[in-house]
């Protein structure tokens, strides 16, 4: 139980008595303390002098660093906010909604990749982000990828706690479906394996969410196959007077790209009037020009479109654009000059093209941000049942639809983030109902947020955004909560409550 009146300087002395050394531990005062705040911080609204900061920042070096964090940290009365790469779309790992003492323990520190290519697996440290991990998968082979999101930058412990997905998830899955082991540090400071945390646990950790079942150190994931050269694209449709055809492209894009054989994906990316669709085949262009020309020929892609590399290469070339090398993929410089919300949705009837019209006309409208479409279907993602992992999100669903809204510094943002709640409102006769459905690692407090009653997350109360992220597996998911953390030490606005049954 946390006691609730700890004095300020216990904690740090607990830590320092655990051997943590000082250099380890920011307080507010230290002089480094905003740097290492706001080194991995994508998002600035949640970097502003109202937002609530922890009170202490500790960069652990080794798992003993992080055992200590959590004892001192429970003895004390302090929580712990854990933060991988800082992506967060509400910055919930190193933020809070509402006052609280916390400290952050940041993993950036723990970042090694250890890539076996006879077993084709990896060992790869949370703090480590997506980039680093495809490069060190590249250095070692270009016959093997990774299965994960699109954005370099990107923080393993949080992106493989919440699913993942990215290019390559029609034919692999998400990120979270090819974890083969993970090292936990749970709410008593033991440190676990797959065996040692029980089946429960390893099942929650694989999509369940962040925070929520303690500090995973490292994960060992699976390796997937690719070929040594695969085909990218990206075909802009419509520009501005040019409209009708970007709806009629759209419209038959959602029957077309989850149906389409495995190795081939096609996003959409929809904005003012046009959609831009970018796609990447595991072939060359001579294997896919004729199967573009068979399954999606009002694309009108042709051989002038395709661009060839190795599967490396795509990484900068769909998220860092012309003129990026394979090498910028390391660098985790982030930048704060972009203002984001961010919600998400389901389909699993294709929208009509009438509707698409409507939706052309609301992207048209002031402040209006964006919508990235991306295709599911396609053996791994579709037919993996749904209670075997908690990502829910599997056979029928057509696509996923990420709303983004952005401003600049110049702007307060109100008039964006309204745009995008009414536009959420405006689209929910199309997409998924009962629960709608959403995508935990594009978190959106809208949703709805922990009430806390007794000093735990109530569960009944988490049943309103839970059941989006994770629908039936949300029960199960509680009661694993309730086995490995019943007092809810690790709890944020959205983590899982605890649910002990016979209480
Ligand atoms: P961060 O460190 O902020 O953590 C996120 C959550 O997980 C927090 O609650 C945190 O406490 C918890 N957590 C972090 N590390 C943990 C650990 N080691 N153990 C336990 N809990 C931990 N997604 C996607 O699927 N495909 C994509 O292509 C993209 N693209 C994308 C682009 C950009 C620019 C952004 C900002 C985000 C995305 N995402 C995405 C979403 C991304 O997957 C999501 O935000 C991840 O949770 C980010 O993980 P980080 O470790 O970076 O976040």
């Amino acid at each position: 139980i946390i006691p609730s009146h700890a004095s300020p300087d216990d904690f740090p002395q607990c830590l320092s008595a655990a051997s943590i050394p000082s250099q380890l531990v920011f307080t507010q005062r230290s002089p480094s303390f905003t740097s290492v705040l706001v080194s991995s911080i994508r998002n600035p609204r949640f970097f502003t002098p109202s937002t609530v900061r922890p009170q202490w920042i500790l960069t652990p070096t080794n798992a003993s660093h992080v055992q200590a964090a959590v004892v001192c940290g429970r003895r004390h009365g302090v929580r712990l906010r854990v933060r991988s790469g800082g992506h967060d779309y509400e910055g919930l790992s190193y933020r809070s909604q509402r006052p609280e003492v916390f400290a952050v323990v940041d993993l950036s520190s723990l970042r090694a990749v250890r890539i076996d290519t006879r077993s084709t697996t990896a060992w790869v440290d949370s703090g480590a982000t997506l980039g680093e991990l495809y490069y060190a998968v590249a250095q070692a082979s270009d016959r093997l990828a990774f299965p994960a999101g699109l954005c370099p930058t990107i923080g393993v412990g949080g992106h493989l706690s919440g699913g993942g997905f990215g290019t390559l998830l029609r034919k692999y899955g998400l990120a979270s479906d090819n974890v083969l082991d993970a090292v936990l540090v749970d709410a008593d400071g033991r440190l676990l394996d797959r065996t040692a945390m029980g089946s429960d646990v390893f099942w929650a950790l694989r999509g369940g969410g962040g925070e929520s079942f303690g500090i995973v150190l490292s994960w060992q994931v699976r390796l997937v196959p690719v070929p040594p050269t695969v085909t990218a694209f990206r075909i802009p449709v419509a520009a501005a007077g040019d409209g009708e055809r970007a709806v009629d492209v759209v419209t038959r894009w959602q029957e077309v790209a989850p149906a389409l054989p495995d190795d081939l994906f096609i996003r959409a990316l929809v904005q003012n009037q046009s959609a831009t669709f970018e796609s990447l085949y595991l072939g060359t262009c001579d294997e896919l020009v004729p199967v573009m020309r068979r399954r999606f020929p009002e694309l009108g892609m042709n051989r002038t479109h395709c661009q060839e590399m190795t599967w490396i290469q795509t990484v900068p070339y769909f998220f860092l654009g012309a003129g990026a090398t394979v090498e910028d993929i390391l660098n985790r410089t982030t930048s704060l000059s972009t203002y984001t919300k961010m919600t998400s949705d389901y389909v699993r009837q294709a929208i009509r093209r009438d509707a698409w019209v409507s939706i052309f006309g609301k992207l048209a409208e002031p402040n209006a941000g964006l919508m990235i479409l991306d295709p599911y279907g396609g053996a791994r993602i579709g037919a993996v049942p749904e209670p075997a992992t908690p990502f829910p999100h599997r056979a029928g669903v057509l696509y996923n639809i990420q709303y983004v809204s952005f401003w600049s510094a110049n702007g307060d943002g109100s008039a964006h983030t309204k745009w995008v709640r009414d536009f959420y409102a405006f689209m929910a006769p199309y997409v998924s109902s009962s629960p709608r459905e959403a995508y935990f690692n594009y978190r959106d407090l809208d949703l709805g947020e922990n009430v806390v009653v007794g000093n735990v997350s109530s569960y009944e109360a988490g049943k309103v955004w839970g059941e989006k992220y994770f629908g039936d597996n949300y029960k199960r998911l509680a009661m694993v909560k309730g086995e490995i953390d019943p007092d809810d030490y690790f709890r944020n606005e959205q983590s899982i409550p605890p649910l002990v049954l016979g209480n």
